[in-house]
């Protein structure tokens, strides 16, 4: 038998099951088969609660959620590892008495996986009743899941552990759940766009935050954001670079430990890139990204892409082949440009990318693939027909390049896209979203909580992506 990762749904539902067959096999390993066949249907029914339920967590919960199923993946991997040495023992021929008592440890070894994974579902509901808005729904739902789950429970002693009955289709639900919630997506007849199911980019709601930081307005140009591979202990802070000389160059990051601190303007401390501002490897412009505790940045007076270890405290660069720098593409609206915006990186759920121009490609945009190995290199790149300097700025969600222009002081739109999995450019897409000040000077997209980090006029602010 085979338990792939698969939602809390079953988890509940493999978990007295298991448990009970735990008890039961304390020396023995009996397993009292009631003869009844499992309802298929029901459990469909649950798993679709379970994803409805998933999908209804706003956004707001989701970094912490995702965290939470993160976890809860890892954990269901190591058991359907487990689960898989129990059945080689049991298959392997050696004195009953042995394999008995193989039996027993490796029972115990899944109980012990169980309860973590009880935990973390209880962590789960919590996180979620913690969160006011949607919970009470959720939770309302997660309860009749695990009432659906208990009546389910007692058809399902032959079907989960007892290997000479392996469900088939219930194995095959289960791959199919795990399809559902992998970030690849299943094969679907309408194609959606880059490489995520989130589906389409549908909307911008927000500003859900919006806030001066504990400089004022003495630097307009920066960039915010969270790491969305962030660094163990940090899965809450919020990082912060302001360009502090000529508003051009920084030569350090200041971290935050929560949002709350970040609006009382109490830092958690600063971590130097170097002493001098600018100098070799510091920061040029603002359009910055952390990802997996290192700041990628354009490289001071240089055509390269800089990367600094956080942990490390070092450097490794990777040059732009062909980039336009030094104020050459800058992002622009009407006849004004921001200056030394050239090199702008951007974060995914696949990782980091460069958006910059190119001579070669006229001063059009050149997307490329940042492989972040132990030293960075350029992946796969694009040449777009998107010019440079008609945007104001760009991001990347879900393998797909989205870029805005300004409308007027209030107004700002997402206009274009490049979707990298099959190619197409679009200038069509007319989502905007409202500013709280004129320029924006960084933009950048977290996965995790599908937000946009957007500095502007030196405010912070983050919006709300809608997919569907
Ligand atoms: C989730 O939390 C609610 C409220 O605290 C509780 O009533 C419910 O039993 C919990 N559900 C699970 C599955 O732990
Ligand atoms: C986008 O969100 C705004 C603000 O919530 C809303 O007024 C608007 O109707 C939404 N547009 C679409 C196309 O859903
Ligand atoms: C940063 O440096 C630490 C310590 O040397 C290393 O373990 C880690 O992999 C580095 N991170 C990156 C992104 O290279
Ligand atoms: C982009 O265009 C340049 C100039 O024509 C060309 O040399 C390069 O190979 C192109 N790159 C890709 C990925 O198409």
């Amino acid at each position: 038998m085979k338990i792939s990762p698969v939602s809390v749904a079953i988890v509940s539902m493999i978990l007295p099951i298991l448990a009970q067959v735990q008890q039961t096999a304390g020396c023995t390993c009996e397993i009292d088969n009631s003869g009844l066949t499992f309802p298929q249907s029901r459990l469909l029914n649950v798993q679709s609660g379970a994803s409805e339920c998933t999908k209804k967590i706003t956004s707001q919960e989701m970094s912490d959620v995702d965290i939470l199923l993160d976890k809860l993946h890892y954990r269901l991997q190591q058991l359907e590892l487990d689960v898989l040495k129990l059945e080689e023992e049991d298959d392997s021929d050696g004195s009953a008495q042995q394999a008995d008592l193989y039996k027993a440890v490796s029972l115990r070894i899944i109980e012990i996986e169980l309860a973590e994974i009880q935990d973390l579902i209880i962590k789960l509901n919590t996180t979620n009743t913690n969160h006011q808005g949607l919970s009470k729904d959720f939770t309302t739902k997660l309860q009749n899941m695990k009432t659906e789950m208990e009546a389910l429970e007692k058809f399902d002693r032959t079907g989960v552990v007892e290997k000479e009955k392996v469900n088939k289709q219930l194995q095959k639900e289960l791959v199919q759940c795990q399809a559902d919630l992998q970030v690849t997506p299943a094969p679907s007849i309408e194609h959606v766009p880059g490489n995520c199911p989130h589906g389409h980019l549908l909307n911008v709601t927000g500003p859900n935050t919006y806030t001066a930081t504990e400089y004022g307005t003495s630097y307009p140009f920066g960039a915010w954001g969270r790491d969305p591979k962030p660094a163990a202990g940090k899965e809450n802070w919020y990082w912060l670079v302001v360009l502090t000389s000529s508003s051009v160059y920084s030569n350090f990051i200041r971290w935050y430990s929560s949002h709350s601190t970040l609006v009382v303007g109490s830092n958690a401390g600063d971590v130097i890139i170097a002493s001098g501002n600018p100098t070799t490897n510091t920061v040029q412009g603002p359009n910055v990204v952390m990802y997996g505790d290192a700041l990628y940045y354009g490289c001071y007076n240089s055509p390269n892409l800089c990367r600094f270890n956080m942990t490390a405290r070092t450097i490794t660069t990777v040059a732009l082949p062909n980039v336009g720098y030094n104020n050459k593409f800058p992002f622009c609206h009407l006849g004004a440009c921001y200056t030394y915006t050239d090199i702008d990186v951007a974060t995914d759920e696949s990782g980091v990318w460069v958006v910059y121009a190119t001579a070669e490609n006229f001063g059009n945009v050149v997307l490329s693939k940042v492989e972040s190995g132990i030293t960075p290199l350029l992946g796969r790149t694009w040449n777009t027909s998107l010019h440079k300097r008609t945007v104001t700025n760009t991001f990347v969600a879900c393998g797909v390049l989205y870029a805005t222009r300004f409308l007027d002081k209030d107004t700002e739109e997402i206009f274009y896209s490049l979707d990298t999995v099959t190619g197409q450019e679009r200038y069509d897409l007319n989502l905007r979203f409202r500013k709280m000040s004129t320029n924006i000077h960084s933009l950048n997209y977290n996965p995790n909580d599908r937000q946009l980090y957007m500095y502007s006029d030196a405010y912070v602010l983050s919006y709300q992506l809608v997919f569907g």
